[in-house]
């Protein structure tokens, strides 16, 4: 599959971004989005790839949580029509629904997939330290995980299926999640935003 179906979007994060707070109210989902947006930077420099449209991907990608959570990520397909975003853009983020498994086609699909419960995951693992991300190390996620009351809706078997379809071990996974996480705090704390306050 190429890189980039068909025509390339235009939409830069600013928009992305006003595109996000049209369509969600809750400061939780707007925080979720930043912690998945985060990881796909992250995974796109690893990957070599496209950093920007990765990390667009990811900050979209629940935009019709809010309104559509019955018909969640099918309606982004049509929130998303009016903007100038290519459809590979807009499909990447519809695959990482539930049942979506063949739409999963891709390394940035994979990816979203990936990070979309592990960032928050993470996330919530930081708040219970002191020193929140820094020195965050997989061993203390590895703790979280086998701790069942902790963060309990988060199917655990999942986020090892879906770390292992696109091919990382937990270690490494751990380490560009955090890694994406505490560069983009930097970004999020300049624009009166934060994953971690
Ligand atoms: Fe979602
Ligand atoms: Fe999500």
């Amino acid at each position: 599959m190429s890189k980039i179906a068909g025509r390339k979007t235009k939409v830069d994060r600013d928009k992305a971004l006003a595109i996000l707070q049209e369509n969600v109210e809750s400061k939780q989902i707007i925080r979720h989005c930043f912690a998945v947006e985060a990881s796909m930077r992250s995974y796109a420099e690893k990957f070599g790839e496209d950093i920007e449209r990765w990390g667009m991907i990811g900050l979209l990608h629940d935009v019709d949580f809010d309104k559509y959570p019955e018909n969640h990520p099918e309606h982004a397909r049509q929130l998303l029509k009016d903007y100038d975003l290519d459809e590979d853009f807009i499909e990447s983020i519809v695959s990482h629904g539930t049942g979506k498994e063949n739409m999963r086609n891709s390394q940035v699909r994979k990816c979203l997939f990936a990070v979309d419960k592990m960032a928050s995951f993470i996330v919530a693992v930081a708040l219970m330290r002191p020193t929140r991300l820094e020195g965050l190390e997989a061993k203390s996620v590895k703790k979280k995980m086998k701790d069942k009351a902790f963060a309990k809706a988060v199917d655990r078997d999942e986020l090892i299926a879906s770390m292992d379809d696109l091919g990382i071990e937990f270690e490494e996974h751990v380490r560009i999640i955090v890694k994406g996480l505490s560069e983009h705090e930097e970004l999020l704390l300049k624009q009166g935003y934060s994953l971690l306050n």
